[in-house]
Order: structure tokens, then sequence, then C-alpha cells
């Protein structure tokens, strides 16, 4: 295949607006892993507001001195690529941070001052932009006390948004609760809950793949497609996340969030524009056409595991239940394999099978969908039932790209038929430059453009999708766990599932 015509996408035509990041729980991971490098590929794209400044509010006392030191230390290790030294004196001059008990009322009285001089001194407008990157616990107190001490407040053109991070909710009764404490402080237009998934290129271009071009639109439904296959597979363990991990296992963790939006994007009716709340509409009706499923359903059409010790890339590594912080007789999942059903016209009888799990064979994350067999036999050796189908893989990482499967001519005087792949790759086309994901995400938190956001019937309708799974799952705990070995691909079971309807999962190996 040639390169594109066109040149690589046109930037964004405005920058950001003047704003005052505050980072509540900048101590820990996400600020020198993602938001920091974020934030300077977002500068040196132009894309950062020459008003803005960040401020780091987090427990611990440091000064504004030690915390620059400190990011000055990170970002070497986390930049996607190298710093210019300008762009990051630019950084130090606007970055500061406060120390603070979350549950402190005079914490954000303190905040409230920090951010009267901050704006003096770099003209912010007015505008903050909150992004809570704390544990879930705090995302209610946090919001409560910013709106007690008037934090919130929108006036004389003034904006306060709120980023959310997940989880948001460890089940429906508590995102509900979640969602009902937020609206009690917030509207829901300052409310950015994110799911970082939507801040992937290739995430984004399933919307441009499925409605910019006039040919897959007639063929995708469930006369063509036989199913859809989404694969999440991780490599790494859970790191140091034992504890949380504990508490939230696989399911929570992935799916009623980036799996769920993976599927509501492959699935979705064409928005009648690409306003927010256009694309958002046609989203959650897909979430809703989820059907959850029945006590029996869920034995048959949800499969759990845990990985047990193992090889990875020549390694050897420990089981989920030798790891930091997990109990020794965990039950906890860390592999999911589910066959959903789409109640609607466009999918009825099209299963989705998804499945995510942690130190699995290899990483990487895809959406496969299988079209339906060519109803005649017309090649003689051939019979119909070995015909490979048409398959378009869409690649989400690492190796990002779209493939589609189809029949060919093997040269040679017997007809035979080959199955081969044309395949179109983003790096190639593109030279995408390395960014964290976040760059977008945060520069339409400082726009106000919520499009790739998750509204609050968005997070309840997935909620209320999985909460069936969660509740047998807790009534009858696994027996067999751990039942897969790290640098497998999941446990037997999850095979069955597929197997049990004459499918299979697609092969490593294509
Ligand atoms: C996070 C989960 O939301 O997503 C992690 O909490 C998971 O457990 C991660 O590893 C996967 O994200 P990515 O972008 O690496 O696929």
């Amino acid at each position: 295949m040639t390169a594109p015509q066109a040149p690589p996408a046109s930037p964004p035509s405005r920058s950001g607006d003047p704003c005052i990041m505050v980072i509540c729980g900048a101590g820990g991971d996400l600020t020198k892993r993602k938001l920091l490098p974020a934030l300077c590929n977002l500068a040196e794209a132009g894309l950062l507001s020459k008003q803005f400044a960040m401020v780091g509010f987090s427990r611990g006392a440091r000064s504004d001195e030690d915390f620059r030191k400190q990011l000055t230390d990170e970002i070497k290790e986390f930049a996607t690529s190298p710093v210019a030294p300008e762009l990051w004196s630019w950084f130090l001059q606007r970055i500061y941070y406060l120390g603070g008990d979350f549950k402190d009322p005079s914490a954000y009285e303190a905040l409230a001052d920090r951010l009267v001089a901050v704006e003096r001194e770099h003209k912010t407008q007015g505008n903050v932009l909150y992004y809570l990157a704390t544990g879930p616990e705090f995302f209610g107190e946090i919001v409560r006390q910013l709106h007690a001490v008037g934090l919130t407040r929108q006036e004389n053109n003034r904006w306060r948004r709120v980023i959310i991070e997940k989880p948001f909710g460890a089940d429906l009764e508590s995102a509900r609760g979640l969602n009902a404490e937020l609206r009690r402080c917030l509207e829901e237009k300052q409310i950015y809950r994110i799911d970082h998934y939507l801040g992937k290129e290739t995430v984004q271009n399933i919307l441009v793949f499925r409605f910019s071009n006039g040919i897959f639109e007639p063929i995708w439904n469930r006369r063509y497609i036989d199913h859809v296959q989404i694969t999440l597979a991780e490599t790494v363990g859970v790191e140091r996340r034992g504890g949380y991990y504990e508490r939230y296992g696989a399911l929570r963790d992935m799916v009623p969030n980036h799996l769920f939006q993976l599927v509501s994007l492959t699935a979705m009716e064409p928005p009648v524009s690409f306003q927010p709340d256009a694309v958002r509409d046609e989203q959650a009706k897909v979430l809703h056409a989820i059907q959850p499923p029945s006590p029996e359903r869920v034995l048959e059409t949800t499969i759990r595991g845990q990985y047990g010790e193992g090889v990875i890339d020549g390694v050897k590594v420990p089981a989920y239940r030798a790891e930091p912080k997990v109990s020794p007789t965990s039950n906890t999942e860390t592999f999911v394999a589910l066959k959903l059903a789409l109640d609607n016209w466009r999918w009825a009888d099209v299963p989705f099978y998804i499945r995510t799990g942690k130190r699995m064979a290899k990483r990487y994350t895809e959406i496969a969908i299988q079209f339906r067999r060519a109803p005649k036999v017309l090649f003689r050796n051939t019979p119909v039932d070995r015909l490979r189908t048409n398959r378009l893989v869409i690649r989400i990482a690492p190796d990002e790209g779209i493939s589609l499967r189809f029949g060919a001519k093997v040269p040679g005087p017997e007809m035979n038929i080959g199955a081969v792949e044309m395949d179109f790759s983003y790096v190639d086309y593109f030279k995408t430059l390395p960014s964290t994901g976040y760059e977008r995400l945060l520069y339409d938190g400082m726009i106000g453009d919520a499009t790739l956001f998750q509204r609050a019937d968005m997070l309840e309708a997935g909620w209320e999708a999985v909460q069936p799974i969660l509740d047998v799952w807790k009534a009858l705990p696994p027996r067999s766990f751990p039942n897969y070995a790290s640098g497998s691909m999941g446990p037997e079971k999850s095979d069955e599932l597929l197997r049990n309807d004459g499918r299979e999962w697609r092969p490593l190996d294509g």
C-alpha cells in the first residue's frame, strides 16, 4: 500500500483555555507516569495555554522547590520523548505544591488562598481543572469539600471542571451513590469521568473508520457479521497494586469501563453529529442494550480465572496468590471472558465475546469482526465449510492498525483457496509521535469538550450489565483457582465458551 495523500492530521486550531490544573493525589504514580509527560507533549505541540499553572495537592508536606526537583527527576524517566530544557524551565516556573489531608476543611481553605495567588501570578482567568488522581474513597469527599469553600462555583465566565479517575464505584449501588453525591455539588457539565481508553488514537479511530467510510456501515450488522471478539490481554501481573486489585478484580477493573467502551464504539448507531451528547447518547443506547444475564446465563456465559505461576518472555513469574499484598488463598479473578448479547435490531443473535486477563501469553488489544461465510459451494475441491471467512481486525495496541482477511486463489493449476491479509499499520502511514494517551483528554478538559468522557447514565448502564455477574460470583466462590498458567491465554473454560458455539478465539498467530 502507498502512503496516504493527505498530510498527517492538522493540529487543533486553538490552545487550551488559560487555567490552573490542580492534581489531587499528585504524589501518586499517575502524575509522573502520565499527566506530567502529557502536559509536556501538549506544551510542545502549542496546545497548552501560555497562561497555565499546575498545583499538586497531596498528603505529605513538601515545598514548591522540593516538588519541582522531584518532577525534574521523574520527567527524565517518564517523558515520551526528551523535553527541551527551555520548555522544562517554563514549566518549572508554574508548578506549585500544597500538602494537606483531603478530609481536613482547612486544607481546602489553604488551597483557595493558593489559587488566588497563582491566578494573579499567571493570569489564569479563574479557570480551574481539578484532576482527582486519588484513591476512589476520596472522590466524594474532595468534591464535597471543594464545593463547601466555593471552589467549584462557576461565575463571571470562569469555569471549574473536575476530572475523575476510575474506578468509578465498585458496583451498581456505589456508582449510583457517587453520581448522586457529585450531582449535589456539581452540574453534570462540570464532571469529566475519565476512561483512558478513549484517549487512545486507535479507539477514536473506530468512529472514523465506521462513519467516515461508506463501505463498512451497510455490512455492519447481523446479516453479514457472525460474531465479534474483543481481547484485551496483558502480560503484566498486578505489579504493586495487589491491595487495590484484591478489592476490584479483573471484572470491575476492566469490563464496565475499558471493554464496554470498545463494545459501545463497535456496536453504536451513527450519531446525528459529533457533539458530545449526540455521540454519548448512541453509546449509552448500546450499553442499555447489553442484556443483564439471569443467574443461569451467568453460569453459562461467564468465565473467571486466576493466574498461577508460569513463564513469560523466558522469565519465571509468581502466581497471583504469591504477589505482594495478595492473600495466599485469594479468590480474586485476574481473567474474565464473557459472552454478551445485545438486545437490539442491528445485533440480535450476534454474540460479542470479550476477554481480558493479566499474565497472558502476549500483550495486545484488538477487536475482531468475524463475517458470515460465503453462501455457495463454487469450488470443487473446497467444501464450503472449509472456506475461510472474512475477518476484519482492529488492532488497538501495541501494534496499531487494521487488517482484513479474504480468500484468494493460490497460484497453480488447481483451484485452491488461501486466506490473505490486507494490512494497514498506523505507524507506517502516519509516523505517529509517541504519546501517553492522556494528551487529548487533558486538552478536551481544558476546552470543555466532554465527548470522550463518560456520562453518569453510561456508567450506570455498564454497572447494570455487570451487577448480576458480581452477584452470582459472590454467591458461588470459585473452586479451581488458580486455573491458568502465567504465559497462557487464560483458562481452558474460556476456549470452551466459544467451542460450545462452534467458534474459537482468534489464535495468537492470526
Ligand atoms: C487500567 C487498569 O485502567 O488499565 C489496569 O486499572 C490495566 O489494571 C490498565 O493494566 C491497562 O491499560 P493499557 O492502556 O495499558 O491497556
